[in-house]
C-alpha cells in the first residue's frame, strides 16, 4: 500500500549504486574539512570518542529509520511524512517534519557551498604551483588573503552553486552514480597517501595521541553537543536527504546492512583525514584550534614538500570538490523534489529558485569571513551561527523527531516488514524508541543550560 508510488518514481539501478550515492552524500566536507577542525577545537581524543559513540548509538539507528521512512513513502520527505502519518493514523502535522528538513537544507547548503568554493579555489592555487615549498606561515597568509577577498569567495561560491543546481536539475540518476563509483575510491587512496606522508614527515606520535587518547577534562556540554551534531551532519541525517535517497531504493535490499556500510565508510574517511592532518599540525607549529581554515593551512604544506606534490594537490582538491558536490546535491534534493511534486514545477524551474535563494543566503557566510568578521551574535560570526544552528540544533531535532516517529508512531508492522532483519529488529527498535530520542533530548537540554 505504501509503495503505491513506486512505479512512477526513478530508482537506483542496484544496491551498489545506492550505497555509492548515499556514501557520496555522507562523505564530504564534513569528513575532511569539518571533522578535523572541530576535533582540534574541542580537545581531541575525548571528543572523537563521543563522536564515535554518537555514530553507533544514534547515527546508525536513525539512518536506518530515515531510509526506511523514505522507502515506505516513496515521495519527497514532506509528502512521505504525510502519507506515513496517515497510514499510521497519526496527525497530519507530521508533514511539518518534512518542511523542517527542507528549510534546514537551504540553510546548510548556503554555507556548504561557500566552503566547497574554497576547495575549488585551491585547485587553481595548486595548478599555479602556489604551494611548492610553502611553510606554515605561507599557507596561513595564502588562506587569510583568500578569505579576506569577498570577490573571490563570491565567485567560487557562485560557481559551485551553479554546478550543483545544474546537476540537480538533470535528475538523480544521471552522473551521480558514475562519478561516485570512481572518485570515492580515488579519494580514499589519496587520503591514505597523505596519512603515509604524515607518518614519515609529521609528528605522528603527537598527532595520534591527540586524536585517540581521550582527556575527559576537555569535554563539556558544548563539545558533546558539537560531537552529536556532527554525527548527524556527517551522515547526512535529520533533514530528509537520506530519506529521499531511500525513496529511490528498490525493495528487497537490506536497509540495516547498507546503513552500517555507509556509516563505516564515512567514519573511516573522517578518521583518515584526522590522522593525516594532526601530525602536520604539530610538526609545523600550527594550532589545532585554527578553525575552519585548518585543512587549508596544513595540507598545502605536505603537498608543497612531497615529490609530485603539485600533482597530488590538484588531484586532492579536485576530489574534495567532487565529494562536496555529491553531498550538496543531496542537501537540496528534498526541496527540489517537493517543489516538483507539490507545485508542479519543472525540475529546472525548481532548481533556479532554490539555487538563487541558497546563493543569496550564502553571501552572509561569504561576508562573515571579511566585511562582517567582527559582527558577532553570542560571539559567533554569521557562518558560525548558521553552522551551529543547523548542525547542532536543527539536525538533532529533526533526527529526534524521525526517531520518535519511527519508534513510537509508525505501526510496527510497517517497520518490521521494511527492515526484515529478524531478531535484530528488537535492537534497532530499542535504540530508535528509547536511546536515540532521549540521548538527543538530554544533550540539547544540557546545551541550553536548562538541565
Ligand atoms: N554529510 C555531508 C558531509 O559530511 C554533508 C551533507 C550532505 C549533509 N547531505 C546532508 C549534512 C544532509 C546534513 C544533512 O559533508
Amino acid at each position: 500500500m505504501t509503495n503505491a508510488q513506486a512505479s512512477t518514481q526513478e530508482q537506483w539501478s542496484s544496491r551498489l549504486m545506492f550505497i555509492l550515492a548515499a556514501t557520496g552524500s555522507a562523505v564530504g566536507l564534513g569528513n575532511i574539512w569539518k571533522f578535523p577542525y572541530i576535533t582540534g577545537e574541542n580537545g581531541g581524543g575525548a571528543f572523537v570518542l563521543v563522536y564515535l559513540i554518537c555514530i553507533a548509538t544514534i547515527g546508525i539507528p536513525i539512518m536506518i529509520a530515515e531510509i526506511m521512512l523514505g522507502r515506505s513513502g516513496r515521495q519527497s520527505p514532506i509528502n512521505t511524512m504525510r502519507i506515513l502519518a496517515k497510514a499510521s493514523n497519526a496527525r497530519p502535522s507530521w508533514r511539518y517534519l518534512g518542511w523542517f528538513g527542507v528549510i534546514t537544507g537551504f540553510l546548510i547548503l548556503s554555507y556548504y557551498s561557500v566552503i566547497a568554493g574554497w576547495t575549488l579555489a585551491y585547485i587553481v592555487k595548486a595548478v599555479s604551483g602556489d604551494f611548492s615549498g610553502v611553510s606554515a606561515n605561507d599557507t596561513q597568509t595564502i588562506f587569510s588573503d583568500f578569505v579576506n577577498s569577498p570577490l573571490q569567495l563570491t565567485l567560487w561560491h557562485s560557481f559551485f552553486m551553479l554546478a550543483t543546481m545544474w546537476i540537480v536539475a538533470r535528475g538523480v540518476h544521471n552522473g551521480i552514480e558514475k562519478a561516485v563509483r570512481y572518485l570515492m575510491p580515488t579519494l580514499l587512496i589519496l587520503l591514505i597517501l597523505l596519512v603515509a606522508y604524515a607518518f614519515s614527515s609529521g609528528d605522528y606520535i603527537r598527532g595520534l595521541k591527540f586524536l585517540f587518547s581521550p582527556d575527559f577534562s576537555k569535554i563539556s556540554a558544548e563539545s558533546i553537543l558539537i560531537a552529536m551534531g556532527h554525527a548527524f551532519f556527517t551522515l547526512s541525517l535529520g533533514m530528509g536527504a537520506i530519506m529521499i535517497y531511500g525513496s529511490y531504493l528498490p525493495n528487497g535490499i537490506s536497509i540495516a546492512k547498507v546503513s552500517i556500510i555507509i556509516a563505516i565508510a564515512d567514519t573511516v574517511v573522517a578518521l583518515l583525514a584526522g590522522i593525516a592532518i594532526f601530525p602536520l599540525v604539530f610538526a609545523n607549529g600550527l594550532e589545532p584550534t585554527s578553525g575552519p581554515g585548518l585543512i587549508f593551512q596544513t595540507l598545502p604544506i605536505a603537498f608543497g614538500q612531497m615529490n609530485g606534490g603539485t600533482f597530488f594537490a590538484i588531484v586532492f582538491f579536485v576530489l574534495l570538490g567532487f565529494a562536496a558536490f555529491t553531498s550538496s546535491i543531496s542537501i537540496i534534493e528534498p526541496a527540489v523534489a517537493w517543489l516538483v511534486e507539490n507545485r508542479g514545477w519543472k525540475r529546472s524551474k525548481a532548481c533556479i529558485y532554490a539555487g538563487l535563494l541558497t546563493w543569496l543566503l550564502g553571501m552572509g557566510t561569504v561576508f562573515s569571513f571579511n566585511y562582517w568578521k567582527d559582527i558577532k551574535f553570542y560571539s559567533m560570526t554569521f557562518f558560525d551561527l548558521m553552522d551551529a544552528l543547523t548542525a547542532n540544533i536543527m539536525l538533532p531535532i529533526g533526527g529526534m523527531l524521525i526517531a520518535i516517529f519511527s519508534g513510537w508512531v509508525m505501526h510496527e508492522t510497517i517497520s518490521r516488514e521494511q527492515l526484515n532483519i529478524g531478531k535484530m529488529y528488537h535492537l534497532w527498535h530499542f535504540l530508535i524508541k528509547f536511546v536515540a530520542p532521549f540521548a538527543v533530548f538530554i544533550v540539547l537540554l544540557h546545551a541550553v543550560g536548562i538541565a
